[in-house]
């Protein structure tokens, strides 16, 4: 059906948790009209619709689909129902915007990116720290080359709330958060940020992954993200993912770089920390402080950017909703992201080049991701294979994990 502006499509939302809450909300916020959520369970749902304030719960992703009002679908249930709900969501001719990590391997995101392109429906991975309107500034002020050829990309993706072994959650699974769970979870974050900030992809890796805490204890009670409640019952079960990584990488256009990856390092709640260094000046940026960035001279005092329409490029100033000093954050770039992929919903198809993260975007750092497990797993330099993006088929058989 045809939509003329933002404010006539119908959205919903899978999974009802921590980012699902995010993302209703920020729709609201850009004015798509939020239909339902579908959540765990019916009972679930019902609860969490409530709370939401938002009309449906949907019992089944069936119902959900049944539901000609609804446009788009937003997927946040946990990593392995992505590939499983996506498939049947564009089936049923919806837009998709599904949360990061795209998929559990590369083999399920390759099928989905070919899914997507055969359906002309518009589709993105929810990278949403691309939409800081600093992030949007360095991307542009890069591409215009503001600072020289960038040489060296280093920083941090560190948190802390999986620091304790009576810390739980689905993440620390394989079956359910991947193999790769700090890189998969945070560090997919830092990864695809650079490559948008910088213009390069990653086209090599060198890992370390480190498990620091190889039992847990998992509360036979439900548990929410974030949570850091102790219960008191709860199952011994051993950790294969992975809590720290320290990756040596190469840009595909010269550039080289360093990322530290962490859930455990007490203090740091979501520190997304990079550093661009180029032939003719650097650039910071801390998520934890996203509304001010630094900019480094040899010949000249150094600068501090606070976030300002007046003070960014087209890029930036397109993201940002607020004057500077009325200080913006996480759930504005939900907000940025969302409308720039709801512009393509309304022009009926994706762009051709679109501005915002697509499920290529998020199949690239799935590929990365490989690159960084065979690393540490071989304990050598590995390059990225890209050779399954071109010949990327559906897969209509269950996906062997
Ligand atoms: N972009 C970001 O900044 C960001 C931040 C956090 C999480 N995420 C991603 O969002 C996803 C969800 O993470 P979270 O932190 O919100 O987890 P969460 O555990 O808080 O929420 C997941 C929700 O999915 C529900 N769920 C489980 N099975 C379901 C099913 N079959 N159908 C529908 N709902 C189901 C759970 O009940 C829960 O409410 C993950 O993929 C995660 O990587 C992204």
């Amino acid at each position: 059906m045809t939509r003329t502006r933002i404010s006539e499509v119908g959205s919903a939302v899978i999974g009802t948790g921590f980012i699902g809450t995010v993302h209703v909300e920020a729709l609201r916020r850009i004015g798509a009209q939020v239909r339902g959520v579908l959540g765990s369970t019916p009972e679930r749902g019902r609860a969490r619709a409530a709370t939401l304030e938002v009309e449906r719960a949907y019992e089944s992703l069936t119902e959900l689909l049944d539901d000609d009002t609804v446009d788009v679908v937003h997927v946040t249930s946990p990593n392995d129902l992505h590939v499983s709900q996506t498939r049947e969501i564009l089936a049923a001719g919806r837009h998709v915007v599904c949360e990061k990590p795209l998929a559990l391997t590369p083999l399920e995101s390759a099928e989905l990116v070919s899914l997507a392109a055969t359906s002309g429906l518009v589709n993105a991975t929810n990278f949403n720290i691309r939409y800081y309107p600093l992030n949007q500034h360095a991307h542009e002020l890069i591409a215009g080359g503001g600072l020289g050829a960038v040489r060296f990309v280093t920083g941090r993706y560190f948190q802390d709330w999986l620091l304790l072994e009576s810390d739980w959650n689905w993440r620390l699974q394989p079956d359910r958060g991947g193999a790769l769970r700090a890189v998969g979870d945070i560090g997919s974050h830092w990864l695809d940020l650079m490559t948008f900030v910088t213009g390069q992809h990653v086209s090599a890796v060198m890992a370390e992954l480190s498990t620091f805490i190889g039992t847990r204890r998992e509360p036979t009670g439900p548990v929410t993200t974030f949570s850091t409640d102790l219960q008191a019952d709860a199952v011994e079960r051993e950790i294969s993912t992975e809590d720290t990584a320290s990756i040596l990488l190469r840009f595909d256009g010269g550039a080289r770089g360093a990322v530290s990856i962490s859930q455990i390092s007490p203090g740091r709640k979501n520190s997304l920390v990079y550093e661009i260094d180029g032939s003719e000046g650097a650039w910071s940026w801390d998520s934890e402080q996203p509304d001010q960035a630094w900019a480094g001279h040899r010949d000249r005092p150094n600068e501090i950017l606070i976030r300002n329409p007046a003070l960014m490029g087209p890029a930036g100033r397109a993201a940002a909703v607020l004057p500077g000093g009325h200080v913006e954050g996480f759930f504005d770039t939900f907000c940025a992201h969302f409308r720039a992929v709801y512009a393509d919903m309304v022009a009926g198809e994706p762009s051709s080049h679109p501005g915002y993260p697509t499920f290529a975007d998020g199949h690239d750092e799935m590929l990365v991701g490989e690159a960084i497990a065979r690393s540490a797993r071989e304990g050598r330099w590995v390059d990225v294979d890209r050779s399954s993006v071109a010949g990327a088929q559906p897969v209509t058989a269950e996906i062997a994990r």
